[in-house]
């Protein structure tokens, strides 16, 4: 296998992660503003094949039609030019002032109805440039202070916003579907859908559950203590994954948007893994985008901009190298069977099998041993787990 990235990778970017100037709360940009024209030329060259972007990303915040369809033709232009696709756009609904208490969800329903507005908007854009994903991320939705927020009302507000979004893209035919992602807190003191299991428990009230998944980021579940790899499995097995942010989290605390495998490694190793060959029989679980949502950090100038690109997309194949190299290796195999990992596919019951047949199963209970497990009957997770450990070092081969 081949460790360049080719469009085949289906590899991603923001525009605004290429983008981030550097500005953080405690200081203003390191780096001058990129042009998209150049930015998609980049991603070309490293070997990405999408540019995902907020509508303000592309045209600045109350820019005139002139201005926003220039910029418009400007990456379309390009787009033609490199062959670089946007599989994803997004709305920003969190930097303007007018969104501070948010905007699906603002106590403020002339908000509410500018922000659907703006949506809307960005929605025929979407459409236009063949995006299959529409993402939804409410940075600004939620609260500091409980007093403030009824959370139960804001939770209709953005089941009516989710479900208007629904209708207008089934009576406008795109072919087009949402996906939340979920943050616990940052830039809210607590933000609404705050975990993948929230976000899952949502999409079943809405009126087209159908057209709506999620778009987990590793460091938002991480800055919650979760696990992303169990939660991308959950999502998967809801048939909920409908787009992913690749990127790195080192505990929880702010969000850190670092290269993707620049956190927990393991974890990023088994996610790959997940992914490659998580399927129920094996193969790709998840064929849609690999899609980078991290912040290059300020200290980079624009040629660390462009390495932490390449380091991106060189991790991600690094480490698929690296579970294919796992699921070959036979003492894996004999660890995974010592391990019993595939013996959770096989059914508790029998086929056809009642209650009353398990009651009258004698070595169910009566004749089961269950002192066995004292002092013996090891799994062995360990062992697998320095299996793992040691092809991610690249120890075996
Ligand atoms: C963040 C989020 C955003 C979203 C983006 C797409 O924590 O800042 O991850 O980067 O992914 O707004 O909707
Ligand atoms: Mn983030
Ligand atoms: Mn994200």
């Amino acid at each position: 296998m081949t460790l360049t990235p080719t469009k085949a990778d289906k590899f991603s970017f923001g525009l605004w992660t290429i983008g981030y100037n550097g500005a953080d709360p405690f200081g203003g940009p390191t780096r001058s503003a990129l042009d998209v024209v150049h930015g998609v030329e980049k991603l070309a060259e490293a070997g990405a094949y999408g540019l995902t972007f907020h509508d303000d990303d592309l045209f600045a915040f109350g820019s005139t039609d002139a201005e926003r369809q220039k910029q418009i033709d400007r990456l379309k232009q390009a787009m033609a030019d490199t062959g670089i696709v946007v599989p994803m756009v997004t709305t920003n609904l969190f930097s303007a002032p007018v969104f501070k208490d948010g905007g699906f969800t603002s106590n403020d329903r002339d908000v509410r109805r500018f922000a659907l507005r703006k949506v809307l908007r960005n929605v025929d854009l979407a459409a236009e440039l063949g995006a299959k994903t529409f993402v939804m991320w409410g940075g600004r939705e939620g609260a500091e202070y409980d007093t403030a927020k009824d959370v139960q009302a804001a939770l209709s507000r953005y089941r009516e916003a989710v479900n208007l979004l629904g209708d207008y893209v089934t009576d406008k035919g795109y072919d087009i579907r949402f996906a939340i992602e979920p943050k616990p807190n940052e830039p809210r003191g607590d933000i609404l859908l705050p975990t993948l299991g929230h976000a899952l428990a949502f999409i079943e009230s809405l009126e087209r559950p159908e057209l709506v998944g999620v778009n987990p980021e590793v460091g938002h579940e991480q800055m919650a203590g979760l696990n992303f790899t169990a939660g991308i499995a959950q999502a998967l097995y809801h048939g909920k994954l409908f787009h992913i942010d690749l990127n790195g989290q080192r505990s929880i605390k702010y969000d850190q948007d670092l290269v993707f495998g620049h956190g927990d490694l393991h974890n990023a190793f088994s996610l790959v893994d997940l992914l490659e060959h998580g399927a129920p029989e094996g193969g790709q679980a998840y064929t849609g985008p690999r899609h980078f949502d991290y912040k290059p950090s300020r200290t980079e100038d624009e040629q660390g901009v462009w390495d932490s690109v390449s380091a991106n997309m060189q991790t991600y194949l690094l480490l698929k190298e690296r579970a294919q190299a796992f699921r070959a290796d036979p003492e894996v195999q004999e660890a995974l069977a010592t391990a019993k990992v595939a013996e959770l596919r096989t059914p508790t019951l029998n086929e056809g099998e009642s209650y009353d047949d398990l009651l009258a199963d004698r070595r169910a209970y009566e004749d089961f041993d269950a002192n066995a497990y004292l002092d013996g009957k090891g799994f062995g997770f360990v062992r697998l787990q320095q299996l793992a450990t040691e092809h991610l070092l690249g120890a075996r081969s």
